[in-house]
């Protein structure tokens, strides 16, 4: 029997690469294996070719394998159930489960859950026919937020500044089916302005521990212009998170939510995201998604002190405790590199010089997102390519190394922005 033990990450973006990269490095050196992984979980772990939706792939391989742990980085599987059919084989998985991911799966759920447990959100209502969303965006204040319900990679949330787009907005989802089933049903809900922070939490569905507080940056170019993306870059901690909201989202966010899902029988196992906008009038929740952000992570689990595999266990086991986890007091800043195009449409395959140089930079890491190997040259393969990540006694000097590393590497049609963590160094 290997004491190693054997862990199998599902996904292949930045996130899984982050998670991979950090438990390579816990005390226990586990054996990684990750499900599809990328050019850089290669490198450190065994690239499975099963893709993170194959739910009868993954549960195949590992009723086989019978891994000491299964971590599931993406939504689409926890939505899907991948959790509870593991469990059913007496599996170890941490993730929530089909029931509990429902909290990103469903707008209208986690709205519905919000507004029972008395978490500060935008003033909302979700509809099932056109008419009604029709009539109600008529009689609403503009700007208006309209969202698909289901999972829509990261498109079904309309910002409109007219009753016109509202109105096409509404009729794309639910009578178009932009987004399939997704958008069958909407949320509708008042605009909100602020500043968008993202705190997470690990939880065993009853203990909870936040994690190092983070920011991304969600639109493509320089000075938050042009479209929505997954996120160009993120950094931690992030300032906007003063001293005094730690409890009040603990308190207000985390505690009622977990609650208000245990009263419907849900126990929520895995890592639970609050997208927060700070406004004027107090915090507010955005969203919840089931699973780690990214980049946030990336630039999270640097400053983890310790190792991360105890903690995961726990949360599995519904054992979490707060001395699992604990920080480095080092800032941390994650530049994210993209193909020319993305958020539309992007080329794929061009060879990625450079990396060797950028991982030599002082304190940095190279964290892959769509790359692959081919032909044993790492190429680009997705919209995000590589989430280039640095520490530094300060932000300032995370930022800087992070740059500095960026500058070493090159594809064709590269781009990133200039302008990581810039508010957060005007303070
Ligand atoms: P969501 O998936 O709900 O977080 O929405 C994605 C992004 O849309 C958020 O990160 C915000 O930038 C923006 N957004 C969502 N809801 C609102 C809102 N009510 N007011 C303003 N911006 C929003
Ligand atoms: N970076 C945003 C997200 O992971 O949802």
């Amino acid at each position: 029997m290997n004491s190693h033990p054997l862990i199998l990450i599902v996904g292949g973006g930045g996130r899984e690469h982050a998670l991979a990269w950090k438990l390579a490095q816990d005390s226990a050196q586990p054996r990684l294996v990750c499900a599809p992984g990328n050019a850089g979980t290669a490198e450190i772990a065994t690239n499975l070719d099963l893709a993170a939706t194959d739910c009868e792939g993954l549960v195949a391989w590992a009723i086989e394998h019978r891994p000491h742990l299964v971590v599931i980085g993406p939504e689409a599987p926890l939505c899907a159930g991948l959790t509870d059919r593991l469990q059913a084989e007496g599996l170890r998985v941490f993730g929530p489960n089909k029931a509990a991911a429902q909290i990103e799966g469903s707008k209208v759920f986690s709205k519905d859950v919000m507004l029972k447990a008395g978490v500060p959100t935008a003033k909302s209502a979700s509809f099932t026919e056109v008419g009604e969303a029709l009539i109600y965006a008529r009689g609403a204040q503009l700007p208006l937020v309209v969202k698909a319900d289901g999972l829509a990679a990261g498109k079904g949330v309309v910002i409109c500044e007219t009753l016109t787009a509202a109105e096409s907005a509404i009729e794309e989802m639910m009578v178009r089916g932009a987004f399939g089933s997704s958008g069958a049903q909407v949320v509708i809900e008042e605009f909100l302005e602020g500043e968008e922070a993202s705190i997470l939490a690990l939880t065993d569905g009853e203990h909870l521990v936040m994690l190092a507080s983070a920011q991304d940056h969600k639109r493509v170019f320089d000075g938050d212009q042009g479209p929505n993306t997954g996120g160009m870059g993120a950094y931690s901690p992030a300032p906007v998170v003063s001293d005094e909201l730690w409890p009040v989202v603990r308190k207000t966010v985390f505690e009622p939510t977990l609650r208000e899902l245990r009263n419907r029988g849900i126990i929520y196992r895995g890592v639970l995201y609050a997208g927060l906008m700070l406004t004027a009038r107090g915090m507010r929740v955005l969203e919840f998604n089931c699973r780690f952000g990214d980049p946030e992570i990336q630039a999270i689990l640097p400053r983890w002190d310790g190792d991360l595999l105890p903690a995961l266990d726990a949360c599995a086991d519904g054992e979490l405790r707060d001395e699992l986890v604990r920080w480095k007091d080092e800032a941390c800043a994650c530049v994210v590199m993209v193909a020319g195009g993305y958020p539309g449409s992007y080329a794929c395959g061009d060879t990625i010089s450079g990396l060797s140089a950028a991982a030599q930079q002082q304190s940095a890491v190279v964290f892959h997102a769509g790359t692959l190997l081919k032909d044993r040259e790492v190429v680009t393969n997705g919209g995000r390519v590589l989430g280039v990540t640095a520490m530094g006694a300060s932000l300032r000097d995370a930022v800087s190394r992070a740059y500095g590393a960026a500058e070493k590497i090159s594809f064709a049609n590269a781009h990133y922005r200039k302008d990581i963590a810039w508010r957060a160094l005007l303070l």
